[in-house]
């Protein structure tokens, strides 16, 4: 079982902010996770977005989609936050300088109590943190080509790219990955299926379509690279190794284990039917281009 889910009175207490933040309000604290206290990364999460393709609320599946990515990334063999999971806070629970920006992202309304996305603080920063934004352009872009020829280097990165094209996740940002020692480590799946305004069996929609940004980013500077068949056949050993994952008995336990806590069994049978379709052998060599 790799998702905890917690009650409120598992929040220990805020601690001081992070050093990076993202676009969503983020904030750390101490959670009894049960057998020990530990530092987390807490995401509240409002219950509705607007959606972004028509201006109108919508159900935001970001929480569900965090516990998707992150359960299919550890069973995968990624590296990802030792602990993760579900928490439900008070808006008390929850440092008053993020309100405003929590109403805004909520449909203009601050709720009371929000369902939290946390992962244990892994104390890795992520692997474009030591760049200096307040540099000139050309310095920091530098920085950045650096960072990603780097990438293009590991073997753990095919694997990656095919991650994200399986999830259809729209927001691998190199702030996305932790420098961790072994390989980089994954976290923040909140805008697989594309965004969040997803339903079950369907992806969600963004003007634009929603790209894979790591593949760009890799293929932006170092042209050609995802063409390259070295890199091709490790994409495709990647997605079979994905099948064999998904159909495992506790992969699918991991899953219904909070699928069945947001949607009825039909609705959680289309969202695994989705990720098991695009598997299919024949579908994914064809997207990577081994298939005519
Ligand atoms: N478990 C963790 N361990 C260490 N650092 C973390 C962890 N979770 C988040 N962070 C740090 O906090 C930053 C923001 O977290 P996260 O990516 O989840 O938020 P976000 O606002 O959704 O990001 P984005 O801008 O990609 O939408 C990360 O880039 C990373 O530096
Ligand atoms: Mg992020």
């Amino acid at each position: 079982m790799s998702i905890l889910k917690l009650p409120s009175d598992a929040f220990v207490g805020q601690l001081s902010p992070p050093k990076k933040t993202g676009a969503s309000p983020i904030f750390r604290a101490k959670i009894d996770l049960g057998l020990s206290v530990e530092c987390c990364f807490v995401k509240p999460l409002p219950d509705v977005i607007v959606c972004p393709a028509d201006q109108q609320p919508v159900p935001n599946r970001e929480i569900v989609a965090e516990a998707i990515g992150y359960v299919l990334a550890k069973r995968s063999g990624f590296d990802v936050p030792e602990k993760a999971g579900i928490i439900l806070l008070t808006v008390e629970q929850i440092p008053s300088e993020l309100h405003r920006m929590l109403a805004k992202a909520g449909h203009g309304q601050l709720q009371e109590d929000y369902l939290c996305w946390f992962s244990q603080d892994m104390q890795y920063p992520n692997v474009i943190q030591h760049i200096d934004l307040t540099l000139p352009e050309h310095m920091v872009s530098k920085a950045f080509e650096r960072v990603v020829k780097r990438l293009a280097e590991i073997s753990q990165t095919n694997r990656i790219v095919a991650f994200d094209d399986w999830l259809a996740n729209s927001d691998r940002n190199l702030g996305n990955l932790l420098a961790a020692p072994r390989a980089p480590m994954l976290i923040d799946h909140g805008r697989i299926f594309v965004f969040p305004n997803w339903s079950p069996g369907s992806f969600g929609r963004i003007p634009g379509g929603g790209q894979n940004r790591l593949l760009a980013a890799l293929d932006h500077f170092n042209p050609g690279w995802s063409a390259k068949l070295p890199n091709k056949s490790a994409r495709a050993m990647a997605y079979a190794s994905f099948a064999k994952v998904v159909s495992t008995a506790d992969c699918q336990q991991d899953l219904a284990g909070f699928l069945g806590e947001f949607f009825d069994a039909t609705q959680a049978g289309a969202i695994i039917d989705l990720l098991e379709s695009r598997l299919d052998a024949d579908y994914y060599n064809q997207q990577i281009g081994l298939l005519a």
